[in-house]
């Protein structure tokens, strides 16, 4: 059954309700499954490498006016199929991450989730907008487990660096205030400044490998005591001799 069929299908096991919020019900359990999904996935990767990928999650539901608002801007008539049919986004995850690394590590440990279906990619990471915008958006369904139905509903989930998400927000701050008009050298410094984040990020990146690659070298706990006994041996020894000679 298609997703569209599948909430029409919940739509209809709850007239009561009205189907507005049945399909928002539906939405914001997605948006927990994923969001719970999620922050297991960071547990799990801190406990095993003592690390978290996801510095933090944002979830949010779309309001209805920007609903209405993106069906007009694609020139569809208001309605629940269509909302359902059209706006990926109404169940959004946002996941703030300190290295590019952990957004590839992220999505792949996204993608191998056996009841998570990928919809699609966009890397705009390795294809930035015109604009400059920055980051790693997976469309993806989670079933949602109903009394009596299971029902598919569409999660976007959007995935950038801290850097990129500045960046990200202050140019929907600027594209709101000029409603998509802003002058041409606001836009051209703001395409300045995702050239400047990509380089930060990219010098971040390799510093933290630096780093990381010096307390590999460290030695550990165990190697210390053989270090220190060597040392102590050695002195033991050199007074020793002396004390001889
Ligand atoms: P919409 O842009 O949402 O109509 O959908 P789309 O099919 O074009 O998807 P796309 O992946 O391009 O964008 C989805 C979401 O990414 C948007 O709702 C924003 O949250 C974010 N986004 C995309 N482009 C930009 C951008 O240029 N600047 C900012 N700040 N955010 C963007
Ligand atoms: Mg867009």
């Amino acid at each position: 059954m298609k997703q569209e069929q599948q909430v029409e299908a919940a739509i209809r096991t709850y007239e009561d309700v009205d189907s507005w919020r049945t399909v928002i019900f539906l939405y914001n359990a997605a948006l927990k499954e994923v969001g719970t999904k999620l922050e297991i996935l960071n547990e799990e990767f801190q406990h095993v490498h003592k690390y978290n990928p996801i510095e933090h999650i944002k979830t949010r539901i779309k309001t209805a006016e920007s609903i209405v608002k993106k069906l007009k801007r694609y020139g569809y008539e208001t309605s629940i199929e269509n909302m359902v049919r059209y706006i990926n986004d109404i169940a959004g995850v946002r996941l703030i991450c300190s290295f590019t690394s952990d957004i590839y590590r992220l999505a792949e440990m996204i993608g191998n989730q056996s009841d998570l279906k990928v919809l699609s990619i966009k890397d705009y990471i390795k294809h930035p907008k015109d604009s400059g915008y920055m980051s790693y958006h997976m469309l993806v369904s989670v079933p949602i487990f109903l009394s009596d139905s299971v029902v598919d509903a569409k999660v976007e989930i959007q995935i950038r660096t801290i850097a990129m998400d500045f960046w990200a927000s202050l140019e929907h701050k600027i594209y709101y205030k000029f409603e998509g008009n802003a002058p041409e050298y606001i836009s051209r410094d703001l395409r300045e400044c995702a050239k400047m984040v990509a380089e930060l990020d990219e010098k971040m990146l390799s510093l933290n490998e630096a780093i990381q690659a010096c307390v590999v070298h460290k030695p550990d706990k165990d190697n210390m005591d053989d270090v220190l006994d060597h040392v102590i041996g050695n002195r033991r020894e050199q007074k020793t001799l002396r004390f001889r000679a």
